[in-house]
């Protein structure tokens, strides 16, 4: 992803070129820095607010000084400003800086990678890969640091064995989340997406599907499930903020359902699109 912006708390917009991190930073010594990735729609960032929320609470469960809210906020509008891309990837950084320092704050504005609506007319094929359940605090569920080399090679190994992307199953076969997706399957007209209690990531797209099922005539079970449910369902998705809406047309090399991208997978993408706006509605 092409950056085409970046805003540092305290200094506002650089070049984006410009190292801003001391080599001794503890969030690139260990990963210790919290971050948001989400989309902006007409050059505003989707529920800002709620990725706020959700890195100031990973940053304090990694221990890092409170998260400052609205230095980040004007930071997310100043980079925005820079970077006057109308759909673009936002995302905030929280390091914790070098040992005994302040932490620094970053936003930065990147093209979208990908063509995920290509993607999502043809959907995406995912392996089942070994995950942990993030369900003891020193694990980090729910958190979303920088430690994501693990979530990084999960993808590649994904690629490697001929797929698309990964699903996190545990040891005794419950369905967790993806590498950097909330996952979701359908039977009839009742979604099934595995608990927070699991320890997964609380996706702001997922609390957005949430909101928005019921009126598109679906009820939503949160719970523990196996990946056979998953496997054997009348359709499956995933949701992330970049990615929104991804049809899963196969799962460890057998179709879900006919192979074809399903309804509930239309129904939503079309929803969260609706959600973000005017803008989120254009194409
Ligand atoms: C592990 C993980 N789960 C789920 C998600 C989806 O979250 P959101 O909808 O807030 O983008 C992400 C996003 O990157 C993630 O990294």
């Amino acid at each position: 992803m092409t950056l085409l912006a970046l805003a540092v708390a305290g200094r506002g917009v650089v070049d984006a070129d410009e190292p801003v991190l001391h080599a001794d930073d503890e969030g690139l010594l260990r990963g210790r820095a919290a971050f948001e990735t989400m989309r902006v729609y007409g050059g505003r960032a989707f529920r800002l607010d709620d990725h706020l929320d959700r890195l100031a609470a990973s940053a304090e469960r990694i221990g890092l000084a409170d998260v400052d809210r609205d230095a980040l906020r004007a930071l997310a509008d100043e980079a925005l400003g820079a970077a006057a891309a109308d759909e673009a990837v936002l995302r905030l950084l929280w390091t914790a800086g070098r040992a005994g320092s302040a932490p620094v704050g970053l936003a930065l504005v990147s093209a979208i990678g990908e063509d995920w609506d290509a993607v999502r007319e043809r959907g995406v094929r995912l392996v089942s890969l070994l995950g942990v359940k993030a369900d003891a605090p020193w694990l980090l569920g729910g958190v979303k640091s920088t430690s994501y080399a693990v979530n990084m090679a999960a993808e590649a190994e994904a690629r490697r064995r001929g797929a698309d992307d990964a699903v996190f199953v545990d040891a005794d076969g419950v369905v967790l989340e993806g590498p950097v997706t909330n996952v979701w399957w359908r039977r009839g007209d009742t979604l099934f997406t595995p608990s927070l209690e699991l320890g997964v990531l609380a996706g702001v797209t997922r609390a957005t599907l949430l909101d928005a099922a019921p009126a598109l005539g679906y009820r939503v079970e949160e719970g523990t499930f196996r990946l056979a449910d998953m496997a054997g369902a009348d359709e499956a998705l995933t949701s992330s903020s970049v990615r929104e809406v991804l049809p899963v047309v196969e799962l460890d090399a057998a179709p879900v359902a006919d192979g074809r991208p399903g309804r509930a997978a239309r129904d939503l993408q079309a929803a969260l699109r609706a959600a973000a706006g005017p803008h989120g509605r254009v194409r």
